[in-house]
């Protein structure tokens, strides 16, 4: 029997802290933390996520700023925007809601935005600053998921850590972010041979396929840590992660839920970024 690892909770206390640390901030130095969203188009899961994270600006006490763009909105539009908020003092983070329409190219738009507001962690400048360990942003998912693990009371030092998918987004900063805390990580992917056997010599295993229930009980190790990064939608609505959850959790010693695991996790960490990015004006 796994013990569950509630995400909700373990990011109520983390906003909690964000939200003394806006009081604090306001109070000695007249700054307030400020995000901007962009969203492009009527992606109706990217207006959940972007509505989501107005809320949590709201929470924990920051200036927020949402623009919500018509889906022909032009590239250079947007790129006059972004130039627009780069050069804005009130606004510490920048985030473009990704994906955008296939007219507009996602890789100039990160690249336009000014790295010290990148609270995504996408620009180039800052995924080679995780690369090295010198970094001022962790991309938001995998900071969540090392929060979750952190939680459980697990020390990763010489850990067997395996990652399941190799996105830019999560699964290769999520291998950098495991090794810094001294894993000894392997990334499997859909070419992986036997995955099988790679699996289940996984101390932790954080997975993040993009497939509903593709890890099964058979491919884990009794006692593993597991973290479902998944979010997938079944034919009826409901939310299920890349863990098959009934035959998994009874031989994980930890395992995160979907919905309630990492997924409430991502917003707390985006606003951890903004707070740091805030933070940074100062020195
Ligand atoms: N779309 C889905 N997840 C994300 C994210 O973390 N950041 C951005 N910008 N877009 C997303």
């Amino acid at each position: 029997m796994a013990q569950i690892i509630n995400g909700k909770a373990v990011s109520a206390t983390v906003r909690e802290e964000l939200k003394a640390e806006c009081e604090r901030l306001q109070k000695e130095y007249g700054i307030r933390p400020g995000l901007a969203v962009i969203i492009v188009g009527d992606d109706p899961a990217s207006k959940v996520y972007v509505n989501n994270k107005e809320k949590g600006c709201a929470e924990v006490g920051y200036y927020s700023e949402v623009y919500r763009l018509p889906a022909e909105t032009t590239e250079e539009e947007l790129l006059c925007l972004v130039e627009k908020l780069n050069n804005d003092d009130k606004i510490h983070g920048i985030l473009c809601q990704l994906p955008l329409p296939k007219h507009l190219d996602e890789t100039k738009v990160i690249l336009a935005i000014d790295p010290k507001k990148d609270v995504d962690a996408f620009h180039p400048e800052n995924v080679g600053k995780i690369m090295i360990g010198n970094y001022s942003f962790l991309p938001c998912t995998p900071a969540g998921v090392m929060k979750l693990i952190e939680s459980t009371g697990t020390d990763i030092t010489g850990k067997e850590c395996v990652v399941i998918g190799r996105s830019n987004i999560v699964g290769k900063p999520q291998a950098m972010l495991l090794l810094q805390k001294n894993g000894t990580v392997t990334i499997c992917h859909s070419r992986t041979k036997d995955l099988k056997e790679v699996t289940r010599r996984a101390d932790i295993l954080v997975v993040a396929i993009g497939k509903p229930d593709f890890v099964t009980g058979d491919m884990v190790k009794d006692g593993a840590v597991v973290i479902d990064v998944g979010m997938n939608r079944k034919a009826d609505g409901k939310l299920t992660g890349d863990v098959d959850f009934a035959s998994v959790e009874p031989k994980a010693s930890f395992i995160t839920p979907v919905p309630g695991g990492v997924g409430p996790m991502t917003i707390t960490m985006l606003l951890q970024n903004t707070m740091t990015a805030a933070k940074n004006t100062l020195k």
